[in-house]
């Protein structure tokens, strides 16, 4: 048998709490040690897991001291967004392997400073893994397994749309939620950023945005709550991205894909539609004259793909929100003891938050913007606005 992997949380919030939760029933993972700036949040959440039956972990107001006070293996980071590099560069200098929770970080320099000591860690033998728990949804992995393998032919566009909501109290209950420093972004950073990662995965590296934000129902933050963009991607794909935290009372996460032999709707994390043409013979009797659906009796095949609970309106997953980080988890745990790559690398992760602060500068400096020249830092300076920087007359925003 083998043991399990020594795990530290850092940032007992609302996320860590969750991840604590999730590696003591994970039959690969012990919580060693829980850290937070504030020390009443490491310890109630050391309570609630010594209520659930197993040993208390150490409690600590710093990595570092977490480090050196027990045994480690893998560091969770779970602290507000602008603060996951600094904690990942000191937990990958002390030789551990880390998980990162999303986004990668808020700036793109600090992102490519994550990206830099990951290659770095990795050459030490060290996986560094972002948390994008929804790549591990059995619906997205079948839908970015038919884009991947031309089931679904040639994949010629996307949409993803979140459109949730969230009140005022949401944003008033951290000092940190709804800043460009340490939030990032809004509904697209925050809320969006699992379902455009989803459609970046599934259609391939994005070439160029062009977006519009806008906030437009909450107050005292400095970022959007409604944004749209279009997306040309590498391989000539083109892309539609909708998100919001002002559609009460609040709706689905939804994204589809759509090729020339076969396309995929996912809603809320399980498949709403998903069918490839069964044959050759079948994609040539296509009408040339229907609208909706082209072939007679294209039939659903979602249900073939996928296990009932994965499928809209089947049984709904035992703790679903628990079950994709613990997903996640077990690919990480095996990505450690295997020495390869995890599912979801920092590079991976880089691409979509250079996708997000893409939207960002475009939606800025009102102009498309290419993600490579995100990447390679070109907009670093752009200051992020709501809405265009550059005024238009009759503007009133
Ligand atoms: N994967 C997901 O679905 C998901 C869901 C929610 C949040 N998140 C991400 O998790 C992160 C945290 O979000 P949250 O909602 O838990 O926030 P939160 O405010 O509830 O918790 C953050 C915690 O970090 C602590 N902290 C701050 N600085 C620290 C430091 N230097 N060392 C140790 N602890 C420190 C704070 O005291 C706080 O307790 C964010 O990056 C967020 O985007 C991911």
């Amino acid at each position: 048998m083998t043991t399990p992997l020594k795990l530290a949380v850092v940032g007992a919030g609302v996320i860590g709490r969750h991840h604590a939760r999730v590696a003591v029933q994970h039959p690969d993972l012990e919580v060693v040690a829980l850290v937070d700036a504030i020390p009443a949040a490491a310890t109630g959440a050391a309570d609630e897991l010594e209520a659930m039956g197993v040993a208390r972990p150490i409690t600590t107001a710093t990595i570092e001291e977490a480090i050196a006070g027990t045994d480690i293996d893998l560091v969770a980071i779970c602290s507000p967004s602008g603060m996951h590099v600094q904690l990942a560069e000191a937990a990958l200098a002390a030789g551990k392997h880390v998980v990162i929770e999303k986004p990668l970080d808020t700036t793109m320099p600090r992102a490519r400073q994550i990206a830099a000591l990951a290659a770095d860690a990795r050459s030490r033998g060290l996986v560094t893994s972002v948390i994008s728990q929804h790549r591990f949804d059995p619906a997205s992995v079948a839908v970015a397994g038919a884009a991947h393998d031309g089931g679904f032919g040639t994949v010629t566009s996307g949409v993803a749309s979140v459109a949730w909501y969230r009140s005022q109290g949401y944003y008033d209950s951290g000092d940190w939620r709804g800043t460009w420093e340490l939030d990032g972004g809004g509904a697209v950073m925050n809320q969006g950023v699992h379902t455009v990662d989803l459609l970046v995965w599934a259609l391939g590296r994005p070439e160029e945005i062009s977006a519009q934000t806008g906030l437009l129902a909450h107050d005292r933050i400095e970022v959007e709550d409604t944004a749209v963009a279009t997306v040309r991607f590498r391989n000539g794909a083109l892309g539609v991205i909708h998100c919001t935290t002002a559609a009460y009372p609040g709706l689905s996460a939804r994204y589809a894909v759509y090729g020339t032999h076969g396309s995929a709707i996912v809603d809320d994390d399980r498949l709403a539609y998903f069918h490839i043409a069964p044959d050759t013979a079948t994609l040539e009797s296509a009408s040339t004259t229907a609208n909706a659906t082209a072939v007679a009796g294209a039939v659903d095949q979602k249900s073939d793909v996928v296990p009932p609970e994965h499928v809209v309106g089947g049984p709904t997953e035992p703790d679903h929100f628990a079950a994709g980080h613990a997903r996640q988890y077990t690919d990480i745990v095996a990505a450690v003891r295997e020495g390869r790559e995890p599912g979801v690398t920092v590079d991976a992760a880089l691409v979509s938050l250079a996708t997000v602060r893409g939207l960002y500068v475009s939606a800025t400096l009102g102009k498309p913007v290419r993600i490579d020249d995100v990447i390679e830092g070109v907009y670093d300076d752009v200051v992020p606005v709501v809405g265009t920087a550059i005024p238009t007359e009759g503007a009133t925003r």
